[in-house]
């Protein structure tokens, strides 16, 4: 028993260590050519259009990003435009994809408010013990960079976006996170959400 148990647990890790081998190693040329599809949204460079709702894709982590086009296909994460064009996507596609927009630097947003980058600094780096508000630097990042293969990069987002999807996982409209930031998210305010989605957009 205590065999078969340890057998699998190093296959499941093979297969997660195999999957982000996988993300890390596309054609970023092939991925740039597919990518032409999203420019519309989400910039020529990765770094957001016109609709601060659409999100920087530059310098994501690209297993996450592997991982959002699959759970938009399946349906797991629901969004009507990303889940009609994930449909059209192979997993072949969303690898190179992912590879391109890895590939480009993402920029910092510009405009902050002082008061709110403040409020948000303290919970990003140290969290709301009262409440029971992990820091969220501890699966982030200290610069907000990420950890691959399965925490993303939040530095430099747009706070519009990130402030919806805090949102989404408060209300439980967005639950493929595996239950880890719809719990962090549901003991946070309005107010703390905003601070700290003001204060990750100015991080790079
Ligand atoms: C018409 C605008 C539009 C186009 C075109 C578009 N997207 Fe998106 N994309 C969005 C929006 C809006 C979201 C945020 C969805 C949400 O709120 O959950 C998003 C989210 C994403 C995310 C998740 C990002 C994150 O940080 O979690 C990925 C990955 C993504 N898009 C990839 C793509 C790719 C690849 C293409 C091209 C094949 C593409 N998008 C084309 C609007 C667009
Ligand atoms: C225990 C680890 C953990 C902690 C702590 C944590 N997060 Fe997350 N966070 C995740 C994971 C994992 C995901 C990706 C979920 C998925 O795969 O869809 C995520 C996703 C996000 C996203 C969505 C990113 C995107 O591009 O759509 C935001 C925004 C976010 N976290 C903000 C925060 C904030 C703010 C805090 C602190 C209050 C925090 N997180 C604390 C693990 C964590």
């Amino acid at each position: 028993m205590k065999r078969l148990m340890s057998m699998t647990v190093v296959s499941g890790l093979w297969l997660v260590l195999a999957a982000s081998a996988q993300a890390t190693g596309g054609n970023v040329a092939a991925g740039q050519a597919k990518a032409a599809a999203c420019a519309g949204c989400h910039g020529a460079d990765g770094n957001g259009g016109a609709d601060p709702s659409w999100p920087k894709l530059a310098g994501h982590v690209p297993e996450y990003i592997v991982k959002q086009l699959s759970d938009f296909k399946s349906g797991a994460r629901k969004e009507p435009t990303m889940s009609a064009l994930a449909a059209t996507l192979s997993t072949t596609d969303m690898i190179n994809i992912a590879a391109y927009y890895a590939s480009l630097p993402r920029k910092p947003s510009a405009a902050r408010n002082a008061e709110l980058v403040k409020q948000g600094e303290k919970l990003y780096r140290g969290g709301n013990a009262k409440t029971g508000v992990s820091a969220c630097m501890s699966c982030h990042g200290p610069s907000g960079h990420g950890i691959p293969p399965r925490f993303p990069k939040v530095s430099g987002q747009s706070a519009t976006y990130s402030v919806q999807q805090m949102l989404a996982f408060k209300a439980g409209t967005r639950t493929n996170d595996g239950e880890t930031m719809t719990r962090i998210a549901f003991r946070m305010s309005e107010q703390e959400i905003k601070a700290v989605a003001e204060y990750m957009s100015g991080l790079h």
